[in-house]
This record gives C-alpha cells, sequence and structure tokens, in this order.
C-alpha cells in the first residue's frame, strides 16, 4: 500500500522525478523474497521472537481437559510482513497438525525444543500485505520442557500459563517478543464445573455438548508474556471502579488458610487503581481485576488487566502492596511495554516505587525512608550492588537489585530533579508511548527535556555501575 502511494505522488511530480521514482520500484517490485530471521534481536534473549513481520491480534479456540493435561485447537494470527517474506517463523512448542496462510495450506518444520515453528507459505508474502496464518495443534503442556524450562503451573483441578519472560510457547504460536503487541480473543471449553480467566473482558459463556466455553477479548495491545490463561474451580466476584470499568476478580476454591488474606488484599484493586491513576494518569485498560490460582509458585505476575497473583503471596496475611505492584504494571510495562528485555528496570524499578508511594500513603515508611533503608541494608562488599538495574543481564533480570536498588533510583531521580517536574515525569512516560513501547534512551531524554537537567551522571551511578553509589547522591540535593 505504501509502495502504492509512493507511485501516486512521484506522478505527479516532474518527468524526471517520475523516470526516477519508475527506475527504484523496478528492482524494488523484483525484490527475491527472503526468510525472516527466526529473533527479534535481542540480546538478552537472542532466539526469542521473529523479524520479517508483526503480529496485530490472536483468536485462540482451544479446548482443555485437566485430568489428561490435554490442550488443543486454533490459533488464527493477523499479521503483515515487513519485507517480501519467502518464509517465518513462530515462537512454540506444543504439535502442529495443520497450518494455513491466506487460507492455502501451507509447508511448516517443527522444532519444539527450540521453540520455533516455521512456516513456508505456498506463496511469498509482500512487504507490507496483510496475511492470515491458521495454526491447528494440540500436545500436554506440562511434558513440553524448552531450554530446561517449563513454565506451564498445573493445579490440582486445572492448569495455568502465566510466566516472564518465557509463558507463550506452551499455549499458543506467537511472536514472543514484548516489542510486537496485539489484541487478544481467548476463548477456551473446560469441562463443565470448571471457569476459564484471561485478559480482559468476558465476552461469552455457554454450556456445549462436552464443557462450558468461556470466550474472553483483550482490546489494547498486549505483549506476549501479558496474555494468561486459568483454568480451574474459582470463586468470582465482580464489580464496577468508580469509572465503570468492569471488575472481575477468581479465587481458587481452595486457597485455604489463604483464602480471607487474598481476598482482603484483591478486592481492593479498584481502589488502588483510582490512586495510581493519581500519580501515572488514566488507567489505560477496560477491564480490571485479579486472580490467585491453587498454585505453588511465590511469584506474582501484571498480566494485562488481570494479574496472577500465587497463594503465597497472602501466607502471612494481606498483602496490599503486592496489588499495588502489579497494578502500577499496569502502566508500566503493559501499557508502556519494553522494547528490550535489557530497559526491565522501567518495569520492575517502577511498581517497585509504586510500592514506597503506598507505603508512605499509608502512614508506614517514607519513600525516602526506605530508599535509606535499601541503602543501609546493603553494605558496599554486599554483592547485591554488582547487579546493574539498566544493564543486569538475562540471568539477573529478576533479581532484588533491579526491584529495590531500581525504586532507590528513581528516588535519586526525585531528588535531583524535585518533585514538580518528577511527578510530571511519571505522568508523561505512559501518555507518550500509550499502548507501545519504550527503551532507556527515550526515558532519559523525557526526564531531561521535563527537568531540564542533564540527567546521564545520575542513571550511570544508579543503574549502571556495579557498585554501590556514594551515599550523598541518595539524599534530597534540591532541599
Ligand atoms: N514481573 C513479575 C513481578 O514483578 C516478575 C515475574 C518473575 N518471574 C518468575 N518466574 N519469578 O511481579
Ligand atoms: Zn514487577
Amino acid at each position: 500500500r505504501d509502495n502504492t502511494r509512493r507511485r501516486t505522488i512521484a506522478s505527479t511530480a516532474t518527468a524526471a522525478a517520475s523516470a526516477l521514482a519508475l527506475l527504484l520500484a523496478v528492482p524494488a517490485a523484483a525484490a527475491t523474497p527472503t526468510p525472516g530471521a527466526p529473533t527479534a534481536g535481542d540480546p538478552y534473549y537472542p532466539t526469542y521472537g521473529n523479524s520479517g513481520y508483526h503480529v496485530s491480534h490472536y483468536d485462540l479456540r482451544l479446548r482443555y481437559q485437566p485430568k489428561t493435561d490435554q490442550l488443543q485447537g486454533t490459533a488464527t494470527i493477523l499479521a503483515s510482513a515487513t519485507q517480501d517474506l519467502s518464509r517465518f517463523d513462530l515462537d512454540f512448542s506444543l504439535d502442529v497438525s495443520g497450518v494455513w496462510v491466506n487460507g492455502q495450506q501451507a509447508a511448516f518444520t517443527e522444532n519444539p525444543g527450540a521453540h520455533k515453528l516455521q512456516i513456508t507459505p505456498a506463496a511469498p508474502l509482500a512487504k507490507g500485505s496483510d496475511a492470515t496464518v491458521v495454526v491447528r495443534y494440540s500436545g500436554v503442556p506440562s511434558k513440553v520442557t524448552v531450554n530446561g524450562i517449563n513454565a506451564w503451573l498445573r493445579t490440582p483441578d486445572g492448569a495455568v500459563a502465566a510466566d516472564e519472560p518465557e509463558a507463550a510457547w506452551w499455549w499458543f504460536p506467537s511472536n514472543d517478543h514484548p516489542s510486537d503487541k496485539a489484541t487478544y480473543d481467548v476463548s477456551v471449553e473446560v469441562p463443565k464445573g470448571l471457569q476459564v480467566i484471561s485478559n480482559g473482558v468476558l465476552t461469552g459463556q455457554r454450556d456445549t455438548a462436552t464443557g462450558t466455553r468461556y470466550s474472553w477479548r483483550e482490546d489494547k495491545p498486549q505483549a506476549t508474556y501479558l496474555a494468561t490463561m486459568a483454568i480451574g474451580k474459582f470463586d468470582i466476584t465482580t464489580g464496577k471502579t468508580k469509572d465503570g470499568i468492569p471488575v472481575v476478580n477468581a479465587y481458587s476454591k481452595d486457597l485455604g488458610a489463604n483464602a480471607a488474606a487474598a481476598r482482603a488484599s484483591v478486592e481492593r484493586s479498584a481502589e488502588i487503581i483510582d490512586w495510581e491513576s493519581r500519580y501515572f494518569g488514566t488507567y489505560p485498560f477496560d477491564a480490571l481485576g485479579g486472580y490467585v490460582p491453587n498454585v505453588k509458585t511465590h511469584y506474582a505476575l501484571e498480566t494485562q488487566t488481570r494479574p496472577f497473583y500465587s497463594p503465597a503471596q497472602f501466607a502471612s496475611g494481606s498483602n496490599a502492596s503486592v496489588i499495588v505492584h502489579e497494578l502500577a504494571h499496569q502502566w508500566f510495562g503493559d501499557d508502556v511495554s519494553l522494547e528490550r528485555w535489557q530497559d526491565i528496570w522501567l518495569n520492575e524499578g517502577f511498581a517497585s516505587y509504586a510500592q514506597w508511594l503506598w507505603s508512605e500513603y499509608q502512614g508506614e515508611g517514607t519513600t525516602q525512608q526506605l530508599a535509606d533503608y535499601v541503602y543501609a541494608q546493603h553494605p558496599a562488599n554486599d554483592p547485591f550492588w554488582t547487579v546493574k538495574p539498566g544493564d543486569p543481564g538475562a540471568d539477573h533480570q529478576f533479581d532484588d537489585a533491579v526491584y529495590d536498588r531500581g525504586a532507590a533510583a528513581i528516588q535519586a531521580l526525585r531528588n535531583t530533579v524535585g518533585d514538580q517536574a518528577f511527578f510530571q515525569i511519571l505522568k508523561a512516560w505512559p501518555r507518550e508511548h500509550a499502548y507501545g513501547n519504550g527503551d532507556f534512551a527515550q526515558f532519559q531524554s523525557l526526564a531531561e527535556r521535563i527537568s531540564g537537567k542533564p540527567l546521564a551522571q545520575l542513571f550511570q551511578t544508579w543503574l549502571f555501575t556495579p557498585q554501590r553509589p556514594a551515599a550523598a547522591t541518595a539524599a534530597r540535593a534540591w532541599v
């Protein structure tokens, strides 16, 4: 389509320009289609994601049988070619039985151990053209180990897909990198008596001959690792935020001793979103909630609109702070997503700083006290300081340093630019990158533009130096 428009403009220009445009257009039209590279080019995870196309929508129509852990169904992927494309890959590790591209059966090669499905369409895809890719598949996700990892979580009555950075390989074929965001329809049939939780809004629930089918829709762009699906027996609560956004929370029916504390935390989601909106701007999504399946894991994850919480998060009582963290990610990570995994601080630093703001709001420690506490807690020789929050390495992506030193770095930023500029920056980042992506360089230039201060040295000290910053840096320089 772009090519067409360029030729139209050229034809209205001078004859010489037209001739030149024609000369340039000939080799372009004759370009030999080439394979898309099986990488998004991210040095932290060189095999994750693919090149040569972008995805705009995933439509997943699945069935799941908890007794056997059998997952089967069809993914319909709406994509568009970014080069003349002879062949491309999706990230996937279940068994594929058929692939169609634009209605025609396509050749494919499976390499589940390398999480790749290589597809050769019957006809090459022209740069800029749209493609509909249909993948039929089945598998037992718990049996599939990829690079020594299995992120699929089975529960006594179902299963959960929720992990970072790998989750999709076990349940749908994708371009598995946060730089390629898409909308989602997730429809899953489960045996009667079970429920399905996913992102966004429940658009349908109906009994079928063999079970019940639940259909969910996330209509805002979503990174692949933020797509989630949980099957099980849940207690479901519903409500609305003060702005009328529908709230759906789900609690496994066997949370045992953690059930009350889980509810006393997750039920505060609407209140917490309202409070966070004051700092980060209008909540970007059309649905809200949280779910607590009966898993043995200990982490939580900011799955879009509906974070995943482990029961362990509530083992010592209510934990509003983890709700604050995962809901802050709805702006920092979900609305504005990473362009490259190295920049994980843009997610975890800000979600952790939100917890510090909450602490102060609750009349507990102030943000400055918490920054000072992190500093004092870790002596200079603590290996904690050897992890650079701005470039932790893939093996240290979720180390405490990314969260705690990462939040202290934000306090240092606040102290350097002053409260007025600081709170403007917190709102401007989601506003300027809404429903998109952002990288560290863009964050630094935004913070410098708003504050009018050079910040390279500050970030060098707090994010990119593998040692404890001089104590003076943490103090409020502007007081
Ligand atoms: N983004 C998640 C959080 O901050 C971290 C998930 C880490 N993944 C894991 N398997 N531990 O809550
Ligand atoms: Zn986090």
